[in-house]
């Protein structure tokens, strides 16, 4: 196409745009608010600076300029967007309105009017920076959120504010952090039950990964991502121990993953009756790790002990008979050395898991046995020893008459 033609057919265009607009505008525009008093006054300089400057009056609303419309304020937006709104009307957004819930979003309330702005416009209350104001409008309003039983709390959702992720975006305009949508996606925010919905758990390392890459790839591969693909919904994925709006940093004392607190973060599972018994899992591992040396040092808030993590590996955990495993008889020795230094040669293969109630941990046991039989010998004695002087009062208090 010429340069001519171009311009010939933005002017045709603007010229229908113009007339057909005027239908509307006869009554709708200032100059004609005299005429019309009860007909609202539509600033056009308001759509041709949106998103929609190349739109007409009729595009949004089914109007005929020659009836009356009062109380008409249907606009379809769906006409020209249906993959958004295509999104949108499989959502708990639109699902709610079969429950007479109240406060539920449409277009406008995230897009606006007559001023739709384009996404990467940094003023558009759906750009990066901005749409988490948007959802927390709703989600942090008590009001809202008391409708419906299923929905977080808003403390839940303020969480979001505090985490890693809030505070990069949020505070320090970091937008390669994620905003509620990154998470969630733009229109469908499908519930965390429903296996298509990005926060479904087979879904959430894929979700976190479009920006942790390389971990997802990592966790892909191990145990439990393994497991987890395999169907065994038991098994962890990312927000089972990083949390979901709460993830923080493993630097602070508070998360999930501080070296203080992985103990109690595996033990959610590998501590549980249910999922130990499941899937044949050596029901001993949280408790021979409290009694170990490590855990109890770390009990007592030594940080550069062991955790589980420090031997087995954090996104790259395997079974022991795997060669990648940490604690595989291969790596053993240096997954020890990491921290010990000049190991005798039979350290690493000291068991880790032993109680000292199983005959198998050796010395330990048999101190721990020799100790119950003394004390318990001693305690006996001690009894006897009490009964017999009391009787020897008894007898003394008799004899004195009193
Ligand atoms: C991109 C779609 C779109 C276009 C184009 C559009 N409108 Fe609208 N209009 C809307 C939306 C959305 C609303 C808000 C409806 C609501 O709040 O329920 C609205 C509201 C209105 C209202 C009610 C305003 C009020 O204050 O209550 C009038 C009147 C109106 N439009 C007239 C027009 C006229 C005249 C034109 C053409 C010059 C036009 N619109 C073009 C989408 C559009
Ligand atoms: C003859 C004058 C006239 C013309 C022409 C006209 N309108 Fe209106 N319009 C009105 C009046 C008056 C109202 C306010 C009705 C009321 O609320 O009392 C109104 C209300 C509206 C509303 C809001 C409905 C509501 O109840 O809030 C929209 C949207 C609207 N007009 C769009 C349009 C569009 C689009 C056109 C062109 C296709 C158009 N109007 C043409 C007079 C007109
Ligand atoms: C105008 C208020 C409002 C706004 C704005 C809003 N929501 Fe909602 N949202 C709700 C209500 C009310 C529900 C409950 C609907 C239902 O379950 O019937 C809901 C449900 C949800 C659900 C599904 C919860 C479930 O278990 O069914 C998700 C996820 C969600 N919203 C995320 C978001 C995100 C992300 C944003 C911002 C882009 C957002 N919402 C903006 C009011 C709002
Ligand atoms: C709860 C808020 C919310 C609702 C409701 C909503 N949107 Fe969006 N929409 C957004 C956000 C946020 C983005 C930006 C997404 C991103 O950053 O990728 C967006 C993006 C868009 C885009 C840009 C292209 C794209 O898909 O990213 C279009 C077009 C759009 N929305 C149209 C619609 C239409 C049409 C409706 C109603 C059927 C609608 N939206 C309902 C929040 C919403
Ligand atoms: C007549 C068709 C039409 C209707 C009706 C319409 N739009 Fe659009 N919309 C467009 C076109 C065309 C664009 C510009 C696309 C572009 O420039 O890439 C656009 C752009 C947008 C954008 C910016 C997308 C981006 O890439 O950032 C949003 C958001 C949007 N529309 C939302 C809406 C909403 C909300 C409504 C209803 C109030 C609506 N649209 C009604 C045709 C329409
Ligand atoms: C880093 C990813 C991430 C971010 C960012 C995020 N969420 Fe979530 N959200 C999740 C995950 C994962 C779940 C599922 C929890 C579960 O399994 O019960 C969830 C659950 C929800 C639910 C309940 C859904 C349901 O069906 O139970 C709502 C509502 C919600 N988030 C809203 C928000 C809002 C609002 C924001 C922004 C302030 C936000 N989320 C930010 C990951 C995220
Ligand atoms: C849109 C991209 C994006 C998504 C999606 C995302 N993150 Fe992040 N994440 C970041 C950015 C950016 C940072 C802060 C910079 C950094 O430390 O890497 C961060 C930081 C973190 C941190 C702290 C890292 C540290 O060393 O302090 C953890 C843990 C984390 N994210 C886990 C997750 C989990 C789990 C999910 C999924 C539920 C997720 N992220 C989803 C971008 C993302
Ligand atoms: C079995 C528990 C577990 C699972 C599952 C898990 N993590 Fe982690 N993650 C941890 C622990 C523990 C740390 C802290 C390691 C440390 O102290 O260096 C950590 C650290 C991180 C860090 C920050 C340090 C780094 O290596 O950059 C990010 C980011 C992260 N995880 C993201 C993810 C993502 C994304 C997934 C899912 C693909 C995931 N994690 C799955 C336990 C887990
Ligand atoms: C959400 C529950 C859950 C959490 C949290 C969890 N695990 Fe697991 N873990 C499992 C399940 C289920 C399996 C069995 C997977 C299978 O079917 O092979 C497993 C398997 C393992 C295995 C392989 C065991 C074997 O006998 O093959 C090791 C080692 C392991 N987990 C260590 C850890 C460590 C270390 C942590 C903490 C950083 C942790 N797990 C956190 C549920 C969990
Ligand atoms: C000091 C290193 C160390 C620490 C700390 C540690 N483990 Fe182990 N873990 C091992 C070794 C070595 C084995 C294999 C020998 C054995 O069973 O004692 C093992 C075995 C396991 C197994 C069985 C793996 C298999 O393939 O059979 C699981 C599950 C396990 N540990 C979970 C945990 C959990 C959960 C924690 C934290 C509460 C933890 N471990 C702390 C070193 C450690
Ligand atoms: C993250 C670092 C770290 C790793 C990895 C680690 N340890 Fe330790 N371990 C320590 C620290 C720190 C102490 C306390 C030593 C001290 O105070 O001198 C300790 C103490 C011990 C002790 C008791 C005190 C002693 O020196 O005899 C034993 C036994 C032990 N570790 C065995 C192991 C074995 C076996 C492995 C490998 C399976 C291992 N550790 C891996 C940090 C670690």
């Amino acid at each position: 196409m010429k340069i001519g033609t171009i311009i010939v057919a933005i002017a045709l265009f603007s010229a229908t745009a113009y007339s057909q607009n005027t239908a509307c505008l006869v009554c709708h525009s200032a100059a004609a608010h005299k005429a019309h008093p009860t007909a609202q006054v539509v600033d056009t300089t308001i759509l041709s600076g949106s998103a929609h400057a190349q739109a007409v009056c009729t595009d949004c609303h089914t109007i005929n300029a020659g009836s009356n419309h009062k109380g008409n304020r249907v606009v379809f937006c769906a006409r020209c967007h249906q993959k958004e709104a295509e999104g949108f009307n499989r959502s708990p957004h639109v699902k709610g309105r079969q429950a007479n819930i109240e406060k539920l979003p449409t277009c406008i309330t995230c897009h606006g009017g007559h001023d739709v702005k384009k996404v990467a416009d940094p003023l558009s209350p759906t750009h990066h920076d901005n749409s988490v104001k948007i959802c927390i409008k709703c989600h942090e309003d008590a009001k809202v959120t008391a409708q419906v039983e299923k929905l977080p709390k808003p403390a839940v959702i303020k969480a979001y504010e505090k985490s890693v992720h809030g505070r990069e975006l949020m505070d320090r305009g970091n937008e390669q952090a994620p905003g509620c949508v990154d998470c969630h996606g733009s229109h469908s925010f499908l519930p965390a039950d429903e296996p298509e919905s990005p926060v479904y758990k087979t879904h959430i390392a894929e979700t976190c990964g479009q920006c942790h890459r390389a971990i997802a790839a990592t966790y892909d591969e191990s145990v439990h991502g393994k497991a987890l693909a395999e169907g065994v919904l038991e098994s962890p994925t990312c927000t089972s121990c990083h949390g979901e709006h709460d993830i923080r940093p493993p630097t602070d004392s508070t998360s999930r993953v501080f070296k203080g607190h992985v103990a109690k973060t595996c033990s959610d599972c590998h501590a549980s009756e249910k999922i130990v018994a499941r899937f044949g899992l050596k029901p001993d591992r949280i408790a021979t790790f409290q009694e170990s040396f490590h855990g109890a040092a770390g009990q007592l808030g030594d940080l550069r002990v062991a955790n589980c993590a420090s031997c087995h590996g954090v996104h790259d955990i395997f079974a022991q008979s795997d060669p990648r495993s940490k604690i595989n008889k291969a790596n053993i020795e240096v997954t020890c050395g990491k921290c010990h230094k000049d190991l005798p040669a039979d350290f690493a293969k000291a068991s880790v898991h032993t109680s000292a109630s199983d005959p198998a941990s050796g010395g330990e046991f048999f101190v721990r046995k020799f100790y119950i039989w003394f004390i318990s010998a001693l305690i006996l004695l001690f009894l006897i020893y009490r009964i017999l002087e009391y009787k020897r009062r008894v007898k003394r208090v008799g004899m004195s008459g009193q």
